[in-house]
């Protein structure tokens, strides 16, 4: 038997899992309401929020599941990317553990954790498998060959699709993170009643979303404020049209060389029930199998850090204690 505890703060999510035998057995999350206020995540903030909440939230869910810390075989935390002040929590209180318990660390490429989500929730992914990454801030298509062995296909050359959502959502008067609000108040409007521009990148697998946030500006501004009630919900559901048309494009491009056994969605946006209906219908089209990670897995979490954070413990063993958080860290070493 093998138990591993999971921690993630990269951002402002404090996420801490339990995973025996590569199986979820507990997870929890707490979010940090207060960004909210400063209309994104405000870095300090974030670091002192997870200072005070990850110890408590560990020996809760260890008491929750009558774990005891001796029984842990291993501590795995996301090292990066993301706040360096926030991963530095998570790393240094995993390393701190696992050496006080002499047990392996292991740091978590958090972007990994995302793309195996699916399976980390007992859905074993099909490979090779063609992967969108979309979140607050990534936006990436790659194909999956295996654990550690991915080939990047295109990404944002601007702004993340999550990134577009806030920002957006901020213009419309809707509270950081605005994606899961934004897309409530589309789902109650009409799509078509403003032409948002779907944006062409250099390479066909590339995205961008700064000419579509402009756009979405200047139409707000032409907008009379007061009947903002009347034109928000037209304008959400047609800026969100406008987002995953842009996704979609580029799934069907990279779908249409047919090297892959499966599609993969992950990631905070992933939430987005119009994306994940929409990518469903896709991957129907082209009569291959779908990966989405249920809502809860899509965003900020624990258990998928626990999960991939155990794969690489049985593989490789645990890293050395001086691995350095990494603000930057990407799929690479892995991505060629
Ligand atoms: O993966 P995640 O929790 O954090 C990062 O690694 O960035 O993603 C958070 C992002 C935010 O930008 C949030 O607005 C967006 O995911 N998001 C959504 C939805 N739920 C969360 N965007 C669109 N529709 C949603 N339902
Ligand atoms: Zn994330």
């Amino acid at each position: 038997m093998t138990r591993i505890l999971g921690i993630e703060t990269s951002c402002d999510e404090t996420g801490v899992a339990l995973v025996e035998d590569g199986r979820i057995v507990a997870a929890r999350v707490a979010t940090q309401e207060i960004h909210s206020r400063w209309g994104g995540v405000v870095p300090e903030l974030a670091s002192r929020l997870h200072l005070r909440t990850l110890t408590r939230m560990t020996i809760e869910i260890m008491r929750s599941s009558d774990w005891s810390f001796v029984s842990l075989d291993g501590v795995a935390a996301t090292r990066g990317p993301g706040l360096i002040g926030a991963l530095l929590v998570g790393s240094s209180f995993a390393k701190g553990l696992a050496s006080a318990l002499g047990i392996p660390y292991k740091g978590v490429n958090h972007l990994e954790g995302h793309l195996w989500a699916s399976e980390a929730e007992g859905n074993p992914i099909p490979l090779p498998a063609l992967a969108l990454l979309v979140s607050g801030g990534h936006t990436e298509l790659v194909r999956i060959d295996g654990i550690g062995d991915y080939h990047y296909l295109g990404g944002t050359l601007d702004d993340a699709a999550g990134e577009a959502f806030d920002k957006v959502g901020g213009l419309l008067g809707i509270a950081y993170p605005a994606g899961a609000l934004l897309s409530d108040l589309a789902n109650k409007g009409d799509e078509h009643r403003f032409r948002l521009p779907v944006a062409k990148a250099k390479s066909e697998l590339d995205f961008s979303f700064s000419g579509l946030k402009t756009a979405a500006m200047r139409v707000i501004e032409s907008l009379d404020i007061v009947k903002r009630n009347e034109w928000a919900p037209d304008f959400a559901a047609s800026f969100q049209k406008a987002v995953i048309d842009q996704l979609l494009n580029r799934l069907t491009i990279a779908l249409k060389r047919r090297e892959y056994a499966s599609l993969v969605l992950s990631g905070g946006v992933a939430a987005n029930s119009m994306l994940r209906k929409k990518t469903e219908r896709l991957a129907t089209e082209f009569q291959i199998p779908v990966r989405i990670p249920s809502v809860e897995f899509c965003t900020d979490n624990g258990a998928m850090i626990a999960w991939i954070g155990n794969q690489y413990l049985e593989k490789d063993g645990g890293d050395s204690l001086t691995l350095p958080a990494d603000p930057n860290l990407q799929l690479t070493g892995s991505v060629s």
